[in-house]
């Protein structure tokens, strides 16, 4: 299709434009990118170059979020973790302009030192130094800790300390 490209950009419009090197986070759920960007702990402070485009027009689904990092190439583990939230989304690697890599993100077992428990009684929300760890369920995930179980709001216990 040489009208509408996967961005939803036109001919006649540019909205996210391409990438030299790094990361292209397409297929991100509507409404996720902010998420994704939390997880991969860039928020700008540190000159990141990145680029947002946020329920834009997707053939896949009616909307989705992309999120393109410049100079930066996500490891598998940070990628893996991307499912909690973004379980459909596709990963481009990007150099000299081209896409040399791309592949899906895949449901970890276990996640580590990403998300907080929200009890707070549990043993990683104290003043001991207990590293968050939760396994991954299906469309929900377990402290391994203290058991809570969170289904809807898993976004909410991204750690962005
Ligand atoms: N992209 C980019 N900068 C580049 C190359 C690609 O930002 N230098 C973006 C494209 O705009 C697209 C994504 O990376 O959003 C994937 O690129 P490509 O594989 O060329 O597009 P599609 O074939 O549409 O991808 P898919 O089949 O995964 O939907
Ligand atoms: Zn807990």
């Amino acid at each position: 299709d040489d009208h509408e490209h996967h961005d939803g950009n036109t001919d006649h419009e540019l909205r996210v434009s391409k990438i030299r090197d790094g990361t292209v986070i397409d297929h991100v759920r509507g409404g996720q990118a902010l998420n994704v960007l939390a997880i991969l702990g860039i928020d700008g402070s540190k000159g990141e170059e990145v680029s947002v485009g946020m329920n834009v027009p997707s053939d896949r689904f009616a909307r989705k979020d992309i999120v393109k990092v410049e100079g930066r190439e996500l490891s598998q583990d940070e990628v893996d973790v991307l499912t909690l939230i973004a379980p459909d989304a596709t990963i481009n690697i990007v150099r000299d302009y081209e896409v040399v890599e791309k592949h899906r993100v895949e449901r970890p077992d276990v996640v580590v030192g990403v998300l907080s428990c929200p009890n707070d009684g549990c043993i990683t929300t104290g003043n001991e130094p207990v590293t968050s760890r939760f396994d991954v369920l299906e469309g929900a995930v377990r402290c391994s800790y203290c058991e809570t179980i969170v289904r809807e709001e898993i976004a909410a216990l991204i750690d962005t300390a």
